[in-house]
């Protein structure tokens, strides 16, 4: 693999979650396996004051925390922290990014690296716009040499409905060239992800039955055990329709739905995910359902509900759960029910995509199959990822009574794979300047108008239709409703 060319990485927000339990842990991961640029600098931005050695120290203990699969070894976690460098000063205040555009000058001269700037913003996203500016009347947005570049990742929540989302892509516009703006989904670095476009476009076998004469319906999960933890503030203001539904389920569809681009490239794969999200159906806010958990039972454990969660009101009324329906009105799936269920606190963790396949023409045999075909295509896209072909088969002895049976492939059973986690990737696509799997203006502002309708009816009157469900079970009873109600 050709590393990535010598660049620096900026991270606003150095002291946050993000950053430790994420962007660090990835970089160290890339760098243990030789994959960052030869001359390399990690510099962290936040308001605290550290020197270089104490973030170092910070960030030793925090990789030896959230490093996934076992101690990382001393020496290679001592070498990598040579390459992080920090910088103590506030963000907000533009007359202090010459302090900022000094210490880069500084690190650029000291490590031999080229005007090539990569900006992570992992702050808060009231600050996108702010850092943004900053860095513009600093100079800093803008390569001073002819082979220098600059890139800007900017994490979800881009914008909170159409009019913020649009705002923002603006403002970002008017300093960076799109192609510079790196709108990060992570759900799009997972290996399950991408591998549904290699399932698709790899195989005549699945591709020739993938549309409405042979696929009835289409679901996609994304269910979680676990409650908001301590992000109860931010929460609030998502709720699960922005903070699951708008980015990372709607870009599972887009990789299911799209065609085939007629070349693996950036712009002509986003333009097909971009003609689906065009093509869907205005949603109703009847083919929505949204819930909200109550105190119950998780494991063995009594856990609070929702609204007892620190940072939350307790009358709130922000869903944990959605439930939705809706359509893509076009030549491949026009009539294909497509099915969203994400929350939390739910009974089990699960994200994966369900493709349902028709019934045959005329039942020859009786048996059992859990929907009325026996043929369906899992996509496991959480840990441990598979793909598994359902399809009917005699049970051995019985008459010709029919059972449903399961080919699985396991990801782990690919042995000496290493499977990069989804920041791993993407950060090395933003590092290698690929934005294939990052979100462009237009499929962001998309998703924002098909959502927009409904977040407009529910702030009209916040509680109508909020149903409840006890935490560890399955979701509220009401989301039956869309599978029996008339399409
Ligand atoms: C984040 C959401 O983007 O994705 C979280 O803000 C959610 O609420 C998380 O828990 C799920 O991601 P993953 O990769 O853990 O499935």
């Amino acid at each position: 693999m050709i590393k990535p060319e010598n660049q620096i990485l900026v991270i606003f927000g150095a002291s946050g979650d993000l950053t430790k339990r994420k962007l660090l842990p990835s970089l160290f991961e890339l760098f243990d396996r030789d994959m960052l640029p030869e001359r390399f600098v990690i510099l962290g931005v936040a308001r605290t004051p550290f020197t270089d050695g104490e973030f170092r120290q910070q960030q030793k203990e925090n990789l030896k925390t959230f490093l996934k699969g076992g101690q990382p070894d001393e020496q290679q976690l001592e070498r990598f922290l040579e390459k992080v460098h920090y910088l103590g000063f506030n963000s907000d205040q533009a007359e202090e990014y010459p302090v900022l555009a000094e210490k880069i000058s500084a690190l650029r001269q000291e490590k031999d690296i080229p005007d090539r700037l990569i900006f992570y913003l992992a702050t808060p996203p009231q600050k996108y716009s702010t850092i943004a500016t900053a860095l513009q009347q600093s100079g800093l947005s803008r390569p001073g040499r002819e082979n220098g570049w600059r890139r800007i990742i900017v994490e979800k929540p881009f914008g909170s409905n159409l009019e913020t989302a649009r705002k923002l892509n603006h403002e970002l516009r008017a300093i960076f060239r799109e192609q510079d703006i790196y709108r990060i989904d992570h759900f799009l670095g997972k290996e399950t992800v991408q591998n549904i476009l290699v399932l698709r476009f790899a195989n005549q076998i699945f591709e020739s039955l993938w549309n409405r004469n042979y696929i009835d319906s289409v679901e996609i999960y994304a269910a979680e055990k676990l409650g908001v933890e301590n992000r109860g503030k931010y929460y609030e203001s998502a709720g699960a329709l922005r903070d699951m539904i708008q980015n990372h389920l709607m870009q599972l569809m887009g990789f299911v739905a799209m065609e085939a681009p007629s070349a693996f490239d950036a712009d002509l794969m986003r333009d097909e995910v971009a003609k689906v999200f065009r093509a869907l159906h205005p949603l109703s806010v009847n083919d929505v359902i949204r819930g909200q958990y109550i105190t119950g039972k998780a494991g063995e454990e009594m856990v609070p509900g929702y609204r007892e969660e620190k940072g939350v009101a307790p009358d709130s009324a922000t869903e944990t759960y959605i439930a939705m329906r809706f359509f893509i009105d076009n030549w491949r799936w026009g009539g294909v029910p497509f099915y969203f269920y994400t929350g939390k606190r739910l009974q089990e963790s699960r994200s994966e995509i369900v493709i349902h396949f028709k019934n045959v023409p005329h039942r020859l045999f009786s048996g059992i199959c859990p929907h009325s075909s026996c043929n369906e295509l899992v996509l496991k896209v959480d840990s441990p990822e598979s793909i598994s072909l359902k399809f009917g088969l005699k049970i051995p002895g019985s008459f010709f009574e029919v059972k449903q049976v399961s080919m699985n492939f396991t990801y782990n059973s690919l042995c000496n794979t290493y499977i990069a986690n989804a920041y791993e990737r993407l950060l090395l696509d933003a590092m290698q300047g690929d934005s294939t799997l990052y979100t462009r203006t237009d499929a962001l502002e998309l998703s924002w108008r098909f959502i927009d309708p409904i977040l407009k009816e529910w702030e009209k009157d916040p509680l109508k239709g909020l149903t409840f469900y006890p935490a560890g079970s399955e979701g509220p009873e009401e989301r039956k409703w869309l599978l029996h109600c008339n399409l």
